[in-house]
């Protein structure tokens, strides 16, 4: 691949200030929200400003879920953002996604939802134009795709599989069929071709396998395409994950997909990535800079950490609400012993003894703080370890439940057993780095 360096920032989720969130509402919202929506311009402001003291890379890309939640204002603001960038030397291609366009937009305040003025998924690429579409040498008119020559001998193909009119997640024929015209010629043009991409193209972690929405439909069809068409980097967001993964097609092709975390949530990162004249691809993650609130003497990173591991308690014990008759109990049990139980307790209730390192810690902020490592990416919780063999204890007195849902869960044929699945999306030694790797490209 040709040389090229630029920055990856993605899912930006602005919410504009004008429209002045706040309220109960707004706060038992964000008691399960992943990231931050009143911080969300301070977190962009600061970031770009970081991206514009830099003044070797000149290149910033954006693959979608510009702002919260389609709200026309938030675009505005946003798009003001950009213009600081491009006033700054900065080239800013975009994609949107499911966040970018929305008919019935609404701000929480008070104790409940105000409308606001929503967007159009046809007016996107107008408002968007001096950031990617106007750039573009092609475009694909039913979905927003296109291709622009991001510097020379360097083009970027935007896949938007995130369009109004097809389900999400999908690149379907027609695309491809598109795709696939624009790579033939890129390739008689004598130029490199990545590609971007909202949703992951390889599944983050194993578990995401799973789950509907965590990446493009037909996954394997689309990397192995990619792959066999010398696209080797596909970069990606939705999942708000720092993941990356490589993939090999039938031919013996690779794709690496990059996918990157929500610049306004846990674990608060965006990226450098890098190719030089040897054709060696260097993905470097930056964390979110000091964005001029007061978080209590704490680091952005903790600050973030600290909000997300609430939020994934507060979820857990959500869950363990409602319900009918035993059930009802049960949960209602199970959410006093989540909240009040260590470690130790934990274990002593299902017999497990091994690996006392932590007992004394609360269970549910041990949950919350694997969950964090889970997003975060090069999760500390592999094979060997005592937070392993811990989860792999009470995995094992669960095997009766993952005996039960299996069935229902791999129907795609999937080689590993539920029980692996979970394990190594805990954590997993790949060996490289999701955050700080390198690899040579063809
Ligand atoms: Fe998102
Ligand atoms: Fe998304």
């Amino acid at each position: 691949m040709k040389p090229v360096s630029f920055y990856l920032v993605t899912d930006t989720h602005y919410l504009d200030s004008k429209l002045e969130p706040g309220g109960e509402a707004f706060e038992n919202n964000m008691v399960t929200e992943q990231y931050f929506v009143k911080e969300s311009g301070a977190i962009i402001s600061a970031t770009f400003d970081k991206i514009i003291q830099d003044k070797e890379t000149d290149i910033v890309i954006i693959p979608g879920d510009l702002v919260k939640n389609g709200e026309k204002e938030s675009h505005n603001g946003f798009i003001d953002e950009l213009y600081r960038l491009k006033t700054n030397g900065k080239k800013v291609y975009v994609i949107t996604a499911g966040h970018d366009y929305n008919d019935n937009a609404y701000v929480l305040k008070g104790d409940g939802r105000v409308p606001v003025e929503g967007t159009d998924y046809n007016d996107l690429c107008e408002m968007y134009r001096d950031f990617g579409y106007g750039d573009a040498i092609a475009f694909d008119e039913p979905t927003h795709s296109y291709v622009a020559e991001i510097t020379q001998g360097v083009r970027m193909l935007a896949i938007h599989c995130d369009s109004k009119d097809q389900p999400k997640g999908t690149m379907d024929d027609r695309l491809m069929e598109w795709a696939k015209e624009q790579l033939d010629k890129a390739k008689a043009d004598g130029c490199s071709v990545f590609a971007t991409c909202h949703y992951p193209v390889i599944p983050p972690v194993p578990a995401f396998e799973l789950v509907g929405d965590a990446k493009i439909k037909d996954w394997r069809k689309v990397a192995s395409f990619l792959a066999d068409n010398s696209v080797e980097l596909v970069l990606t967001g939705h999942m708000h994950i720092q993941s990356i993964n490589e993939y090999y097609s039938e031919s013996g092709n690779r794709l690496i997909d990059v996918c990157t975390a929500a610049l306004v949530g846990s674990p608060a990162k965006y990226r450098k990535v890098t190719v030089d004249e040897n054709s060696a691809l260097k993905i470097e993650s930056l964390g979110v800079p000091d964005f001029g609130w007061d978080l209590n003497g704490l680091t952005p990173q903790e600050y973030f950490d600290n909000h997300f591991a609430s939020a994934i308690v507060a979820r857990v014990r959500g869950a363990l609400g409602g319900g009918k008759g035993i059930v009802k109990h049960l949960k209602a049990f199970g959410r006093k012993r989540f909240d009040k139980m260590t470690v130790k307790g934990f274990k002593r209730i299902l017999c497990l003894k091994r690996d006392k390192e932590f007992d004394k810690k609360k269970f549910s902020d041990f949950v919350g703080e694997v969950g964090v490592s889970i997003f975060s990416g090069d999760s500390p919780y592999v094979e060997g370890t005592a937070g392993y063999n811990l989860i792999a204890g009470i995995l094992g007195r669960f095997s009766f439940v993952i005996k039960k849902v299996e069935p229902k869960l791999l129907k795609n044929g999937e080689k590993n057993g539920l029980r692996n699945i979970l394990l190594n999306t805990i954590g997993n030694n790949k060996g490289f780095s999701d955050n700080n790797a390198e690899f040579r490209l063809k």
